[in-house]
């Protein structure tokens, strides 16, 4: 679906974090779009640390998947299932001979925005932490001098979750549909006008 209309806030709004996905693979130039839109973000010094590997070849995409844990709270009912997996990566990389740490500001930055560009294209996505990354890095071939940060797993949405608002617990949940629901803290206990 083309969304070329929407406002930023809309798909901010509408981003839900994305654990399935249809077999359609993302063209390698949207894909090399959304590190176009990383490229561009805000960096502490203009010092631009961050480099990031496009993976879309399906020998790769399937050594990657075995490195990557989903959604920790409710595993393994989160994982992609056969026929569900992510369809492409781009793994974020900060070269620490540029800069050894707080390089984690710049890639929150780029990785929100290959995030929204995608999602402004249909394309959702998991943003991953939990990753094994002397794995990923024997597969990828990355230079020791180059910390592997995070990968963003992408492709098109086989799910829709939902946002809540926040009760006792940060918790995400299934329903018995298998529908996930995401708790989120409402705006008036974020939120501090003026004064706290
Ligand atoms: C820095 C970071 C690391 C994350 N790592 C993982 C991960 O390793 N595996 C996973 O399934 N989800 C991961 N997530 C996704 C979070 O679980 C998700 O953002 C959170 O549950 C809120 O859901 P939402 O993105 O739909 O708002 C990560 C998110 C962030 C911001």
């Amino acid at each position: 679906m083309c969304q070329d209309d929407k406002k930023v806030y809309e798909t901010i709004v509408g981003r839900r974090t994305i654990r399935k996905f249809r077999p359609e693979p993302v063209a390698r130039e949207l894909l090399e779009r959304l590190v176009d839109a990383a490229r561009l973000a805000p960096s502490a010094a203009n010092l631009q640390p961050l480099e990031f590997v496009v993976v879309d070849e399906a020998a790769l995409t399937a050594a990657i998947f075995p490195c990557l844990k989903w959604a920790a709270y409710i595993a393994p009912a989160g994982d992609p299932r056969p026929g569900e997996e992510p369809t492409s990566y781009v793994v974020a990389l900060a070269n620490t001979k540029v800069r050894e740490k707080m390089f984690e500001y710049d890639l929150g930055a780029a990785m929100e925005n290959m995030i929204l560009a995608a999602l402004e294209e249909g394309v959702g996505s998991c943003w991953m932490l939990s990753i094994d990354r002397d794995k990923l890095r024997a597969i990828l071939g990355v230079p020791e001098d180059y910390r592997i940060d995070s990968v963003l797993a992408l492709g098109y949405p086989a799910e829709d979750p939902a946002a809540e608002v926040l009760g006792d617990s940060c918790k995400y949940w299934k329903d018995e549909a298998g529908r996930l629901h995401v708790p989120k803290r409402a705006l008036n206990t974020v939120l501090h006008l003026n004064k706290f």
